[in-house]
């Protein structure tokens, strides 16, 4: 036996001997089976359609979008003087809460931890968070739960899997000049530090929802993250808590939902998404000006007629959708964000019975929109037709058309090859014209 080999062999009998409990947990999960409570969850997850991502963080001081760290190659430890002149005095997590409530959003997912390294919650495993670096001291994310868990919405959480700051990150391909000794990175050191910090994440804050991984791609695709043992840990402390990770392709054993960025699944226009789309529950971010972290210039925002229609088209594509507001550095949501908030709210409070517990409909996307359905109702989403009448490919038997927000008839046939013929009564012009079609059981 060579010297390699044998090495080799020693190396494998002492992590078999040491290291027993990691490779269980790793073929635990190589047959990941979600718990009855996890499943429950995944529909929950499904159902509820509509969450508000926030990017929040120290980046917001800088008002320059949350990459501006590595962007402008910012020395870690010029980066750091922030913390001590955060002071985001208009933050109230009840107002945000309510704000995010007003617009039907049934859930949160906030940054825990960027890409910067700043911890926004009270953490025992780095003095850069927000309790401890900055004269605010206080835990958003603990009041930012409470309020979520009163006012009934769930909370998730977002986790970078890299960091621009910590010496024991390996150096991956972002965050380069940041001011790190060359040939930095302690890869043991910094897993042992997520899974402590994820841990707190995920017995401090009650119930959690998902944790929203990002930033796999910043490593070659070689690179062990260790996941399955990370995973593990999540479903042990929280089997319920879902588990998405932003790595651009098809998910990996353990995760729960499939993640899309600016994109719709089976979408690709900005080059991010296109994997396959898997069964699990899936959802798409998108940004509501063009950035996710806070920046003074965009305020680019997409209109609400605009924002609907992504609402509609993604449940239509069978996925939720993740609006972003980046909040400003003195802690209150943008007002132009709040505004879009409660525009999108009052639509939803006359067509939510069109969105939420419904899955991708019977009619593919077309031009003219989508198709939602729940049970036997088939919600026709008419969002850009210039005519009185649409031809829907359908193959089931419709014993009933009506416009949804009234009820008044809508005529029908249907044509001998099974689909059916609408004429309505003028050509639609609300921002979402839908029809309610009665299928035959
Ligand atoms: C990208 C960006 C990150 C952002 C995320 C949101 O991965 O790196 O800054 O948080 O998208 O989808």
């Amino acid at each position: 036996m060579n010297n390699n080999r044998f090495y080799g062999l020693v190396a494998v009998v002492a992590g078999l001997l040491i290291g027993g409990a990691s490779i269980f947990a790793q073929d635990n999960n190589v047959t990941y089976v979600p718990t009855a409570e996890n499943l429950e969850a995944r529909q929950e997850f499904q159902d509820s359609k509509f969450g508000i991502f926030l990017h929040w963080g120290l980046y917001s001081m800088l008002a320059q979008g949350e990459w501006y760290m590595t962007n402008r190659n910012i020395d870690w430890q010029e980066y750091e003087k922030l913390a001590s002149g955060f002071y985001p005095s208009r933050f109230d997590a009840a107002e945000w809460v309510a704000a995010i409530k007003a617009s039907g959003a049934k859930y949160i997912c906030f940054t825990s931890r960027h890409h910067e390294g700043f911890s926004m919650f009270d953490t025992q495993y780095s003095d850069f968070n927000i309790v401890d670096a900055t004269p605010f001291g206080r835990d958003v994310i603990k009041e930012l739960a409470e309020e979520c868990h009163r006012q009934g919405i769930k909370l998730h959480f977002y986790y970078s899997h890299l960091d621009w700051r910590r010496d024991d990150y390996p150096q991956g391909r972002t965050g380069q000049g940041t001011g790190r000794a060359e040939g930095h990175g302690d890869w043991d050191s910094y897993y042992t530090f997520m899974n402590n910090q994820l841990t707190e994440l995920l017995t401090n804050y009650g119930q959690i929802g998902a944790i929203w991984f990002d930033g796999f791609w910043d490593q070659p695709a070689d690179f062990d993250w260790q996941i399955d043992e990370q995973y593990a840990l999540i479903h042990r402390l929280q089997p319920a808590c879902l588990i998405g990770n932003n790595h651009h392709s098809t998910p990996l054993p353990g995760e729960d939902i499939q993640i899309f960025e600016r994109d719709q699944p089976g979408e690709n226009t900005a080059g991010l998404s296109g994997q396959d789309i898997s069964q699990l529950p899936l959802e798409t971010c998108q940004t509501m000006n063009g950035m996710w972290g806070y920046k003074i210039e965009d305020q680019n925002y997409k209109s609400t007629k605009e924002l609907i229609h992504y609402l509609v088209n993604t449940a239509g594509k069978n996925a939720n959708l993740l609006l972003n507001i980046g909040p400003q550095p003195n802690g209150e949501l943008p007002a132009a964000a709040v505004k879009r908030l409660k525009e999108i709210g009052d639509w939803m409070a006359v067509y939510g019975e069109t969105i939420y517990g419904t899955r991708g409909g019977d009619i593919a996307p077309h031009d003219w929109g989508v198709s939602t359905r729940k049970g036997n109702r088939l919600f026709i989403h008419i969002l850009n037709l210039d005519d009185d009448g649409l031809y829907l490919p359908l193959k089931a038997k419709v014993t009933d058309a009506k416009v949804f927000v009234d009820g008044t008839k809508v005529s029908y046939k249907q044509e001998q090859d099974g689909g059916i013929l609408l004429k309505f009564a003028k050509v639609p012009d609300e921002i979402d014209y839908v029809i309610e079609l009665t299928l035959k059981q």
